[in-house]
């Protein structure tokens, strides 16, 4: 694709033009249509809040999630939507009941809120935590396969890693992953926070019994969109996060996984409705899949590699920071994180990127040292990624 689309997309972003943006990892600016959209939904909620919430939700709400599971690979009677992937995740971690004594298996890079999710259920039901050790700069997914494997055991009850680990880009084997467990018994909760547009994913043929997404990140689609794809037999182990009018589904609701006339299944609902609220964010949903679809998804995933290319030219090569994220396609994508010099401090130096040069970056302490987390998309330029790397050669 010519550069000059590139700049006619980046040109359909709410993005301020004052500020380089290199963290859709966190979270996604909005392409404007989606941001029109929401905003019209709202308007329309604002102005007659019970003919949208009664009328006009429903087809929209089930085109959301229709649209939503086409893209993701899986089924719309199998998806649930929430707030964001920590409620969904949040959501298995409360209802499950496992079998103690027994273990829960993370990796030991899992996102810290998730992890303290496990530990409390852990707590509650006389279970340990276990992790294991992502390899270091692995060559080859296998390598992941090998060291889970090795971890898990006869007292194994639920397995949950990130599909694409927050700190690194590292992106795991998750079918590979789902597939060992599952030949021995274990409950799978795959932590899909940032893999929505950033992989190609394909739910229905991922062997896993909950996965969780966000859409805020790579999808660009507005806060407030996550969701919890559900293996077969798994919504029925499943209870809301907060008991609402579809606990109990009204005479005439039809069978508990055909579609309902509120724009979901009866199943469905009585996890996602909590009250009333706002959930235009979800009813967005499609026109952030016909952003990136019309811009083509290999054409941006090809667009990224581009720029995270340069990330390490300018980065590892210029300024001789040490990538700590694989570079083959398999293992990573669109992040791409350096190891900062002994002494550097990532607060200090997120803080100077912003104030001085107006550059977003994400910058987190490890207990191996600091790390600089450098998130590529389409709308980025090569001049904004030699702008961060001129101005870490300042900071640092
Ligand atoms: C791996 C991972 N899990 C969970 C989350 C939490 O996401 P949210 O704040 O959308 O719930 C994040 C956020 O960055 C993440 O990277």
């Amino acid at each position: 694709m010519a550069v000059a689309d590139w700049d006619d997309a980046r040109g359909r972003m709410l993005l301020d033009p004052a500020v380089v943006n290199l963290n859709t990892g966190s979270g996604g600016p909005l392409p404007r249509g989606v941001f029109d959209r929401v905003t019209a939904l709202r308007t329309h909620l604002a102005g007659e809040p019970m003919d949208f919430l009664l009328r006009e939700v429903p087809p929209l709400l089930w085109r959301a999630r229709e649209r939503l599971a086409g893209f993701l690979g899986g089924a719309p009677h199998r998806l649930a939507l929430t707030a964001n992937v920590t409620g969904a995740v949040n959501m298995v971690a409360s209802s499950l009941n496992l079998a103690a004594p027994g273990e829960i298996l993370l990796s030991d890079d899992e996102y810290t809120p998730m992890r303290w999710c496990w530990e409390r259920m852990a707590r509650r039901q006389g279970l340990e935590v276990r992790t294991f050790r992502l390899p270091a700069l692995p060559s080859d997914p296998g390598e992941i396969v090998d060291a889970a494997v090795a971890a898990m055991s006869p007292r194994t009850r639920l397995l949950s890693f990130s599909h694409v680990v927050s700190a690194t880009g590292l992106v795991l084997p998750a079918a590979e992953l789902c597939e060992q467990a599952r030949r021995r018994g274990i409950t799978t909760v795959v932590d899909g926070a940032h893999a929505p547009g950033f992989l190609d994913l394909d739910l229905a043929g991922m062997p896993c019994d909950f996965y969780a997404g966000s859409g805020h990140k790579w999808l660009l689609a507005p806060t407030g969109v996550g969701f919890l794809h559900l293996g077969p037999g798994q919504l029925e182990r499943l209870e809301p996060p907060q008991v609402s009018w579809a606990y109990q589904p009204p005479p005439g609701s039809g069978p508990p996984d055909g579609r309902d006339r509120f724009g979901s299944t009866p199943r469905l609902r009585r996890l996602e409705c909590e009250g009333t609220r706002d959930i235009c964010p979800w009813l967005a949903v499609p026109e952030a899949i016909d952003f990136q679809a019309g811009l083509g998804h290999d054409a941006i995933r090809a667009r990224r590699r581009e720029l995270t290319d340069h990330a390490r030219l300018r980065l590892a090569g210029g300024l001789g920071l040490a990538p700590v994220t694989p570079e083959p396609e398999a293992l990573s994508g669109a992040m791409v994180t350096f190891r900062l010099p002994r002494g550097a401090r990532a607060d200090e130096l997120r803080q100077g990127l912003w104030e001085r040069f107006r550059i977003e970056a994400a910058a987190a302490e490890r207990p191996e040292g600091p790390l600089l987390r450098v998130s590529a998309n389409f709308y980025n330029t090569e001049d904004e990624i030699d702008r961060l790397a001129d101005a870490l050669k300042e900071l640092l």
